[in-house]
């Protein structure tokens, strides 16, 4: 190298520790993503990559269309191109566990994200929201919806729905909302004439709109032709929608015929419209943007050697190891505070929502 690039090499290198810390110039994180089919995970990777390239980290990030083979195999190449820190949305979170073994013994951090990768040792920290809490508000909102919290007698009607079975935040929503809804299940105040209420039998395989409404349906046919539904339970906004259709094409909406009390989570844009159109009745705001920061700052942290913020040590046992977590606060959003909730924070534009 003559004098002339020996002086820009060292121009560039100082350029490159003023920019940014060392370890960031030298690392890539690859970021595994479930699906695009839902606005929540396109937000959830394109914040992450917006803050970890801030941070001078080179980003690559996947998404696997809910494919666990193409999950696997984006996670393989991630490895095989050297990334430093693996961060992962996992599909079925117990089919990593020989890819992380791989990535492990290749040195890779992993941080698991939103959903908790189970039975593997591996798992360095996990960057969720309150799972259990989740639930709590949406089985608590019903009990005030239906004013079962000041002595409504009912009985009301309710059709419980919970999410996919290979996620373990389903199970944490379920058991939070039947927190919730369980003593009036016991008194009688509330009824599934379905009779379907075990975790086995109302979990809706990869969160399928299409799979809820088609439940829906055949509880509709065969339990309420002569009767009305109240509520229902049901954990995510593409659940809802499903669920919803199925209740619109047997008449409620219409004609006098008032809407059940619907759930749902992740305050996705269809979804907001639906509660001011009076059909879907709630929603959890899950800030993507928030859960987004607290894994690049793990990332950042993990790299320079440094400990992550956490803020749980009991909570996340995925069966091999209590999962270092960090756990961000949902917040529950209706009709009356989407506005303070979802516009006033940024999150949406008032014309984004039709407002
Ligand atoms: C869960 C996630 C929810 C929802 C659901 C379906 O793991 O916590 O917010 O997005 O997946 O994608």
């Amino acid at each position: 190298m003559n004098r002339f690039g020996k002086t820009l090499a060292l121009a560039v290198t100082i350029g490159m520790v003023a920019g940014g810390t060392l370890a960031a110039q030298a690392k890539a994180v690859g970021i595994a993503m479930p699906t695009q089919s839902s606005a929540r995970w396109i937000a959830d990777g394109g914040n992450m990559k917006k803050v970890l390239e801030s941070r001078g980290y080179k980003v690559d990030l996947q998404y696997a269309e809910d494919n666990i083979d193409a999950q696997v195999a984006q996670v393989e190449n991630m490895i095989t191109k050297g990334d430093s820190v693996l961060v992962i949305a996992s599909i079925d979170g117990a089919a990593l566990f020989n890819v992380l073994e791989e990535a492990h013994r290749a040195g890779v951090q992993i941080i698991s994200y939103d959903r908790l990768i189970v039975n593997s040792p591996w798992i360095d920290y996990y960057a969720t929201f309150d799972n259990f809490k989740v639930g709590v508000l949406q089985g608590g909102y019903i009990v005030k919806a239906l004013g079962l919290d000041k002595g409504k007698k009912g009985p009301f009607n309710i059709e419980l729905f919970a999410g996919s079975p290979d996620d373990t935040n389903a199970g944490y929503f379920f058991r939070g909302a039947m927190s919730q809804l369980d003593p009036y299940l016991k008194s009688g105040v509330l009824k599934v004439r379905s009779g379907q209420t075990d975790f086995a039998k109302v979990a809706t395989l990869r969160w399928d709109g299409a799979v809820a409404q088609k439940r829906m349906d055949d509880i509709l046919t065969s339990k309420y032709t002569d009767a009305r539904v109240d509520a229902v339970l049901s954990p995510y906004d593409g659940l809802s929608i499903g669920i919803l259709s199925s209740l619109k094409s047997v008449g409620y909406g219409q004609d006098g015929k008032k809407m059940p009390i619907v759930t749902g989570q992740d305050s996705e844009i269809p979804s907001v419209k639906s509660i001011l159109a009076h059909e879907q009745t709630q929603t959890v705001f899950k800030d993507t943007r928030v859960l987004a920061k607290v894994a690049a700052d793990m990332v950042d942290a993990v790299l320079s050697g440094k400990t992550p913020e956490i803020n749980d040590t009991t909570t996340y046992n995925n069966g091999v190891k209590i999962v270092p977590s960090y756990l961000c606060d949902p917040v529950s959003v209706d009709i009356t505070n989407i506005k303070s909730a979802l516009v006033d924070t940024g999150y949406y534009t008032a014309a984004q929502l039709g407002l």
